[in-house]
């Protein structure tokens, strides 16, 4: 039996990154995970209800586009919030509005406390990591659209720079504190 699901949505791969290095900590730890990305196009296909039942804990992170969590993840969220009440469960958010200090804790964060007012699952922890701001890989509207969001909130409008917010500190620290959590007996 795995140990514990990690699973994830990303478009332009820092929600992975992050997932990954949780992924090595708990691998660090002897602690089995199965990491998993989901995808609109492939909403969860590889996994039945019958193969969630084989977990014990799971770990879920999404990034924010244009207000909103991946689609794929919120739909996975409404689907399983059933079983996600039942096992240890765990959600973090990544989104450009946590590089403020006081946007980034889940009191401050408004996607995070909108995400747990709506969705019916409670998880037992929850974190919010800044994103990076990757403005070589945005097609022209995407470029266009987060350059007048950072105008308007004070951030970098330089698009030949791209800026990772990623406090790596907190992303090992919260994978300490999972591992504990979900394998209290792991080193
Ligand atoms: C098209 C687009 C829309 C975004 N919209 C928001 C937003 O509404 N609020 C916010 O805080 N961050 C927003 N972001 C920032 C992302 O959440 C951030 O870049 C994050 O690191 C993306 O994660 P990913 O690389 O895993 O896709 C947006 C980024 C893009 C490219």
């Amino acid at each position: 039996m795995a140990q514990s699901l990690l699973l994830y949505a990303s478009h332009d791969g820092q929600t992975a990154r992050i997932m990954s290095s949780i992924a090595a900590e708990l691998r660090a730890k002897n602690i089995e995970v199965d990491q998993l990305l989901l995808s609109a196009n492939a909403p969860l296909r590889q996994l039945t209800a019958e193969d969630l039942l084989e977990y014990s804990s799971v770990l879920i992170g999404a990034p924010i586009r244009y207000g909103r969590h991946m689609t794929a993840i919120q739909r996975f969220v409404g689907e399983n919030h059933n079983w996600l009440n039942q096992i240890k469960s765990g959600f973090f958010s990544v989104n450009l509005t946590a590089r403020k200090p006081e946007r980034n804790s889940r009191e401050t964060n408004p996607y995070l406390k909108r995400m747990l007012s709506q969705v019916g699952w409670q998880p037992d922890m929850v974190e919010v990591f800044a994103g990076s701001l990757q403005y070589s890989r945005y097609p022209f509207y995407d470029r266009l659209m987060i350059q007048l969001i950072m105008k308007m909130t004070g951030g970098s409008t330089d698009t030949s720079k791209d800026i990772e917010y990623t406090d790596w500190n907190k992303v090992n620290d919260f994978a300490d504190r999972w591992a504990k959590y979900i394998a209290p007996s792991a080193p």
